[in-house]
């Protein structure tokens, strides 16, 4: 994916990871952003187009995809973390989060990808997490919407590959945006996370695991999961804890 030159649209552009995505795809020569919210008067950053979207409305995500035709590189990264767990924790929420992370990505990436097609092909970017990979007990709700999600850029990337369109999930642990404002463990920069991201996307990378829990996670996986919990899990519940 040339990012020079190219025509993105972001979701959650107005802040956090997706605000910090706006700024360094304009810094590496974007041709255009549109910067997607759900509230366009929250977008401050000059020189960009607000569109307005919110990914559980239907219809405000068709009216963006015939705004934006022109779009060759779509960023999937709006998101809500409830703090809500599946079995005790409000089934309203943990709907919430599912339909957010799983249906809304889905609803725009359905909305877009003839766009993207018809564009060349194109590439998008799934903004995924450490939690798509193990259940953090207070949030495993979270989880459960972040493994589909990371399950849905699968099937994207397996559906688009005929049409030429890079898919990419991007892994991290956590950084520092409003999300995370509750979470005293350590915490990346948005510019790093968005940095690896975008330089995977221009290495023409499938998957961008930026930090070390990421990779470790990942590996884990391969690990019996009551051997994986106990080891890499509840250390670090512990640790954040206390
Ligand atoms: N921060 C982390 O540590 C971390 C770690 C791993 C993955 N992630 C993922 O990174 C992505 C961005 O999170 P963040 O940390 O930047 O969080 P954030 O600062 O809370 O920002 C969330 C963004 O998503 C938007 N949003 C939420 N629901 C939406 C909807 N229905 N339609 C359109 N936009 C919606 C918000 O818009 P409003 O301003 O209108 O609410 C906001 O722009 C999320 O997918 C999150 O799951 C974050």
């Amino acid at each position: 994916m040339e990012i020079a030159g190219s025509v993105a649209l972001v979701t959650g552009a107005n802040r956090g990871l997706g605000r910090e995505f706006v700024e360094q795809l304009r810094e590496r020569g974007a041709k255009k952003v549109y910067a997607a919210a759900r509230d366009t008067s929250t977008i401050t950053t000059p020189g960009v187009v607000p569109v307005a979207l919110d990914v559980l409305d239907p219809e405000s995500v068709e009216r963006a995809a015939r705004q934006a035709g022109d779009v060759t590189l779509l960023v999937n990264n709006a998101g809500i973390a409830t703090g809500q767990n599946l079995i005790r924790g409000d089934l309203a929420q943990v709907r919430r989060e599912m339909e957010t992370h799983f249906f809304g990505t889905l609803t725009v990436t359905r909305a877009f990808a003839d766009v993207l097609g018809g564009n060349g092909g194109g590439a998008i970017v799934n903004v995924l997490s450490v939690l798509s990979w193990f259940s953090w007990d207070g949030a495993t709700s979270y989880s459960a919407a972040k493994a589909a999600q990371w399950s849905l850029t699968a099937g994207t990337r397996v559906e688009l590959a005929g049409q030429g369109t890079q898919v990419l999930g991007v892994h991290f642990g956590s950084a520092a945006t409003d999300m995370t404002s509750d979470y005293d463990g350590p915490k990346l920069t948005p510019s790093e996370v968005i940095g690896a991201a975008l330089d995977g996307l221009a290495d023409g990378a499938v998957e961008v695991l930026v930090d070390e829990w990421s990779r470790t996670t990942k590996a884990g996986l391969a690990q019996d999961p009551a051997e994986f919990y106990a080891a890499a899990v509840r250390p670090i519940q512990r640790r954040t804890a206390g």
